[in-house]
């Protein structure tokens, strides 16, 4: 139950070599495997310490994106860790059941080193959404899905940088490698075999630029349960959720007994006109992965209306501070990120507004680091019931704004920051994020 156990997670980045395509061999990096890395699971009120060696060519860092931890922790930009050493972080778990994930943030290189390889999923529970009445059992009803694009060179290896695709024919819409081939756990072409009426997908967008538009081929309704931060107070029933990198979702999804759906991503809506439309990827469709149901399936039961252990609404103060975040190139407001400088210096434990806005032909999603927000407004409206729940990315409307009630964190820290950026990764690197600090 919450409130009690240690967690300790040994994890080593470690070059390897695997055939993720038929028939090649990819050099690649894992965390404690060649690509990828194992899922971890903690409960509310674990301390979790980390034990994590970097055995790559490269200094790197391990960031724990989602989670709600002292800055010193969080594995950003300032913490890195050289080839060779070891970082060993400890917090604990403060925060409601959700599906966060971890993956590498070092200055300049996160692209690379997650196209490599370096990413996994880290979930939480509690016991309120124990009791939530969802499809909870790892791997047999309830199922993580990286969803990767990657772009292979003829040798097989991976290509990290934009020469091969569409994009190096213009200056336009450079948001980095948009591969042509979808790996969801590091598998080509999987399949999923289905043995419950119901099946709940922990959808994670693990790209560094694609968007996704996911529904199923036969236009089958699912059901929207929890995002990036935990679950959602009232199950939505959808046909498409489309997520922009670092965005999760998890549906729940009813199979008959023997038959067989495609998960495909739809041209997305990435409200850009064209070229750029075409260009980041506004007009692809990929299969994502196939479910195929036993004829026999075992009764799942049915998604409550309301979801126990969702986290409440971030409530508004009477005058809340308002701050502005102008995304446009590779800047945010005007500047480029640089570690020696605090951006923002905000109070703990306050609730702000945040005002994002992208360039009106920019394709940008927005995350902050170590805290929940909720959307407030999207593009000038209300934001659509899919948008409604504990989020920390979001992508940003082209040419206009979202706005965000932002929790900040309790843990204050005079020196070391939190980031908040775009998580297109290509964008980060060139310097699309900024630093603040809580007081
Ligand atoms: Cu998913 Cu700053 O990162
Ligand atoms: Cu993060
Ligand atoms: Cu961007």
């Amino acid at each position: 139950s919450d409130g009690s156990g240690g967690r300790r997670f040994t994890l080593t980045a470690q070059e390897g070599a695997s055939e993720l395509i038929p028939g090649k061999q990819t050099p690649t990096w894992g965390v404690n495997g060649a690509f990828l890395g194992p899922t971890l699971r903690a409960r509310r009120g674990d301390r979790v310490s980390v034990h994590f060696t970097n055995k790559l060519p490269e200094t790197t860092t391990m960031h724990w994106h989602g989670m709600h931890l002292p800055a010193v922790n969080d594995g950003g930009p300032h913490q890195s860790v050289v080839p060779g050493a070891v970082w060993r972080p400890e917090w604990e778990i403060v925060q409601p059941a959700s599906t966060l994930w971890y993956h590498p943030h070092p200055h300049g290189q996160t692209a690379d080193h997650v196209s490599r390889g370096l990413a996994g999923m880290f979930i939480l529970d509690d016991d309120a959404s124990d009791g939530a009445g969802l499809p909870g059992r790892y791997g047999v009803d309830d199922i993580p899905l990286i969803l990767q694009d990657r772009e292979f060179n003829d040798d097989g290896s991976i290509e990290l940088r934009n020469v091969s695709t569409l994009e190096s024919f213009a200056g336009v819409g450079n948001i980095g490698v948009l591969g042509d081939t979808i790996l969801v756990n590091g598998t080509y072409d999987p399949y999923l075999r289905v043995t419950t009426t119901l099946v709940r997908l922990r959808l994670m967008n693990g790209s560094n630029a694609r968007v996704f538009n996911l529904g199923f081929t036969d236009n089958r309704e699912f059901t929207l349960v929890a995002l990036e931060n935990g679950l959602v107070a009232k199950p939505v029933p959808l046909r498409r959720i489309q997520l922009a990198p670092a965005e999760r979702a998890e549906v729940v999804v009813a199979v008959e007994p023997g038959e067989r759906t495609v998960l495909r991503s739809f041209p997305p809506d990435i409200g850009v006109g064209f070229p750029t439309k075409r260009l980041d990827g506004g007009e692809d469709t990929f299969d994502m992965i196939e479910l195929r149901a036993d004829k026999r399936l075992t009764e799942s039961p049915p998604v409550p209306d309301r979801l126990r252990g969702a986290p409440a609404p971030i409530e508004l103060p009477d005058s809340p501070r308002v701050r502005r975040f102008r995304l446009s190139g590779t800047n945010i407001n005007g500047k480029k990120m640089d570690m020696e400088r605090i951006d923002e210096v905000c109070p703990a434990g306050r609730v702000e507004v945040w005002e994002v806005e992208g360039n009106a032909d920019g394709v940008h999603s927005f995350h902050i680091h170590g805290l929940s927000f909720n959307v407030l407004q999207y593009a000038g409206n209300k934001p659509a019931a899919h948008l409604v729940g504990a989020k920390d990315t979001v992508y940003v409307p082209p040419g206009d704004m979202v706005r965000l009630a932002v929790a900040l964190p309790d843990y204050t820290d005079e020196k070391k920051p939190y980031m908040f950026h775009c998580h297109q990764l290509r964008h980060e690197d060139q310097g699309m994020m900024g630093q603040f600090t809580v007081v």
